[in-house]
């Protein structure tokens, strides 16, 4: 049997569940997760780190080009070489990641990594532009979404903060990722939506992978990952 590369794309707004449930179907098709998310806020963090101004584009597309980005295999993020798994989920920085994907040339240096990441690998890779531009052409394209208090609950949860703080920030980035001109949140026309409101993880995965299953012929012949260490982003 010919081995063949499958691409799952997941988008969808903050809280929608894209981590979680891309994650667990990584894990359950042996596929590698890619979170894009984590790419857009690592840069956002450098530019932070180096007092580089959240407008000035040219500035910010030099350091995507440079910017040595590492998703580990066990769920770590480093940024050229250091662990900042946990300082590019603090609330400013998730602003200025959302500030930050809104300029063309970062999406453009990161959107060339993103489809070398899947070169040779099966990936579950998600974010918001991945079944409308990343990669328009994904066996299989799901588009996550759920109720907005329940989203800024799962957040608040998350960060262990009042949903009602959360839910205003969480509006302004919505607002900001799909009014963007480059690449805005939107699901694409062969995207499954998929609404996690009220569901558990287990509920949405088994959602997911029957779509998977009903796109890819049980995913026979997919080319699962290659037990490589980490997948490098520089
Ligand atoms: O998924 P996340 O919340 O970690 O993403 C952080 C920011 O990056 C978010 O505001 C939108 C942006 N982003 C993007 O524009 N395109 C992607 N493929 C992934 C994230």
């Amino acid at each position: 049997m010919s081995e063949k590369r499958v691409i799952i794309a997941i988008d969808g707004p903050a809280g929608s569940g894209k981590s979680t449930l891309a994650k667990r179907v990584a894990e359950r098709l042996g596929f590698i997760y890619i979170n894009t998310g984590a790419m857009y806020r690592a840069v956002a963090l450098w530019a932070l780190q180096l007092g580089v101004g959240l407008t000035d584009m040219h500035r910010l597309e030099q350091l995507a080009k440079e910017a040595g980005i590492e998703l580990t295999r066990d769920g770590r993020v480093l940024l050229n070489g250091e662990d900042v798994t946990d300082a590019i989920r603090e609330p400013h920085v998730s602003d200025a990641a959302s500030q930050v994907s809104a300029v063309p040339g970062v999406r453009r240096a990161l959107l060339g990594v993103q489809r070398g990441l899947a070169e040779q690998n099966s990936v579950v890779m998600e974010g918001r532009d991945i079944g409308s531009v990343v990669f328009p052409d994904a066996q299989v394209k799901i588009f996550l979404d759920a109720d907005p208090a329940e989203r800024a609950r799962r957040r608040a949860l998350e960060l262990q903060d009042d949903a009602i703080a959360v839910e205003g920030d969480l509006r302004q980035r919505d607002e900001r990722d799909r009014g963007r001109a480059e690449a805005p949140l939107v699901q694409a026309p062969d995207a499954e939506l998929v609404d996690t409101t009220g569901l558990s993880p287990e509920e949405v995965e088994e959602v997911i992978l029957r779509i998977v299953r009903a796109r890819t012929s049980n995913g026979k012949g997919a080319k699962r990952h290659d037990e490589q260490g980490a997948v490098r982003a520089d």
